[in-house]
């Protein structure tokens, strides 16, 4: 065994020295590129004994090889994925070459790489699923974009608690005077709150805390702390200070009226806010305006299903336009004419039509029966009947394009 190998060794080397002369540096890439190319393919077709040869073969190639392996995972715009499919290549290199070769001084380079890559991806998804545990409670919304001028200053992220906030207020107030109904669309800024806009229409000291006080910073930059917990986990609500606080707005809050003195929840962890409303446990402030009007439309209307796979929906006007004003849906969302807008579902999963809330703030799209649940052919009084797309008569209401 062991002549054989410095046979090789030596053979090899003159094989390269040779290659030197005429094309040094192309050469030798071409002669590595072609060893892990060789080495992948067997990998990935586990040929055990032809990976054996060949790894006792290109002895001397191995620990450069690992070395461009491990450089090239390193390289910056690489993702998790290829980083680790690279260097677990360049680990099971190592680990046969230890085995077959006796050297283990390449997989000990390899190792700590990975390792080091583990406990990255760890704490970047420990990360991710901290601020998913509180944007689980819906609709909660973690403000971070200004992330780093928080850190400097000592501050955690925001935890907006937009469920909260739908206790007291209707859509209305704030969609879409103050905020634009699209998260990140509203660049929202701690200089903007204290002039008063955004946030700061109400937290200004009067009709809420104010955003510019010393005390009052971490009420709002409380994201991923333990106090943060009354905003997502439903035992720790604090429904007495919800009561009183309603009550000095003219709002409602009646914890006597919540089922098993909790919240209402589905079983996807979405408020069931109609459940609410019936039990009579809520009712917000529609405007902050006194001289405001509201407007309701009173009615419903038919979606016939194109699909024979599921029952047709009714779309409730009044339950809507009571929380939501007409100009958040219309025209941006839905023509304000019967059969008006091409609606799919596709679309809707994707965060348009009905998917502009229903999956962020409203209960979601994955709850089919709640919106599939009017039997075909059946048509209760009063409810307005969409002509099914593509069957309009001409001239009439039902317009094929999309809707925009
Ligand atoms: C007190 C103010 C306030 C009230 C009341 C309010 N919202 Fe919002 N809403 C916000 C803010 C703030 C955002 C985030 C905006 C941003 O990130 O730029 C938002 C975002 C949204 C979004 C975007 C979600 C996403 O994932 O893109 C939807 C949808 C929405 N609200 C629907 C509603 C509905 C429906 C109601 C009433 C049932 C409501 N909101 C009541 C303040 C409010
Ligand atoms: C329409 C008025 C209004 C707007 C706009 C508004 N809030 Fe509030 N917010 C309130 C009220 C009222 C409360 C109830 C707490 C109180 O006043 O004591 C509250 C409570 C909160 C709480 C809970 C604090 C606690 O300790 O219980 C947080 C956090 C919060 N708001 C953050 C925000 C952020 C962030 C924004 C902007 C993205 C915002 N709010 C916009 C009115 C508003
Ligand atoms: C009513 C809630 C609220 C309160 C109270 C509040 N902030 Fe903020 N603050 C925000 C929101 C929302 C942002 C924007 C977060 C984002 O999207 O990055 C923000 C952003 C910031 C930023 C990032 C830079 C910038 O200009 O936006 C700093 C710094 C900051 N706040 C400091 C403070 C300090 C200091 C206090 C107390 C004096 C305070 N905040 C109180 C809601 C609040
Ligand atoms: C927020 C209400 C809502 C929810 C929840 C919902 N849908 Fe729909 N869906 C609609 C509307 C509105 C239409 C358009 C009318 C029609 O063709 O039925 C539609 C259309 C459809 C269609 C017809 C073909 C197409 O592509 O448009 C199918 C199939 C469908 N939905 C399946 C589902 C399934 C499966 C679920 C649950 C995963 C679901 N829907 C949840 C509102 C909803
Ligand atoms: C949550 C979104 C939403 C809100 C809020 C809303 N609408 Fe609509 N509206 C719809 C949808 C969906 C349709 C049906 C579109 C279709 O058939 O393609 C519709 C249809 C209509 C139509 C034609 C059918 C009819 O009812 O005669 C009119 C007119 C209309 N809306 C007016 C209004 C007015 C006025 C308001 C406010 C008081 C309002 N809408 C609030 C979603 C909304
Ligand atoms: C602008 C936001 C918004 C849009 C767009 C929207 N919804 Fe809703 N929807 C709500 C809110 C808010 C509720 C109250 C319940 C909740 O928040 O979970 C609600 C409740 C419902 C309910 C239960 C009420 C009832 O009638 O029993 C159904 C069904 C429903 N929506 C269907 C639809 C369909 C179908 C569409 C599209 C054609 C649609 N929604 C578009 C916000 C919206």
């Amino acid at each position: 065994m062991k002549p054989i190998a410095s046979l090789r060794v030596l053979l090899t080397g003159f094989f390269l020295a040779g290659i030197f002369v005429v094309a040094a540096s192309f050469f030798s890439w071409a002669q590595d590129s072609s060893f892990r190319e060789k080495f992948i393919t067997n990998y990935k077709a586990q040929r055990f004994q032809q990976q054996v040869i060949l790894v006792k073969k290109n002895k001397d190639l191995i620990a450069d090889e690992i070395d461009s392996l491990i450089e090239e995972a390193m390289q910056e715009d690489k993702s998790f994925e290829e980083r680790m499919y690279l260097l677990d290549i360049a680990s099971t290199m190592g680990f046969m070459h230890k085995y077959w070769n006796d050297d283990d001084e390449p997989l000990n380079k390899v190792e700590p790489y990975i390792y080091k890559e583990l406990k990255k991806e760890e704490q970047r998804t420990a990360e991710l699923m901290k601020w998913k545990k509180e944007e689980r409670f819906l609709g909660n919304f973690v403000m971070k974009t200004r992330k780093d001028e928080m850190d400097k200053e000592g501050l955690a992220p925001v935890l907006y608690p937009h469920w909260l906030h739908r206790i007291y207020f209707e859509c209305k107030v704030c969609h879409d005077d103050i905020f634009t109904m699209k998260r990140w669309s509203n660049d929202i800024s701690q200089d903007k709150i204290v002039e008063g806009k955004q946030c700061g229409v109400c937290h200004n000291g009067t009709i809420s805390f104010a955003a510019d006080k010393a005390e009052e910073c971490d009420r709002c930059h409380i994201a991923g702390k333990p106090e943060a917990e009354k905003f997502h986990n439903i035992k720790e609500i604090e429904h007495e200070y919800i009561a009183v606080t309603a009550e000095r707005l003219g709002a409602e809050w009646n914890t006597e009226a919540l089922p098993e003195g909790n919240i209402p929840v589905d079983k996807f962890q979405f408020i069931d806010w109609l459940e609410l409303k019936r039990k009579g446990v809520f009712k917000p402030i529609v405007s902050l305006d006194p001289d405001f009007k509201d407007e309701i439309r009173d009615n419903m209307i038919l979606f016939e299903s194109t699909s024979d796979f599921v029952q047709n929906v009714i779309f409730n006007h009044k339950v809507h336009s009571e929380w939501i004003k007409c100009s958040t849906c219309h025209p941006a969302h839905f023509k304000d004419e019967l059969g008006g807008s091409n609606v799919k579902m596709i679309e809707i999963a994707r965060g348009r039509f009905c998917g502009l809330c229903h999956g962020k703030v409203s209960f979601t799209f994955a709850d089919c029966l709640r919106c599939h649940n009017q039997p075909k052919g059946v048509v209760a009084e009063g409810v307005l009947v969409r002509t099914k797309m593509g069957e309009s008569p001409p001239g009439e209401q039902g317009q094929t394009e999309e809707g925009q």
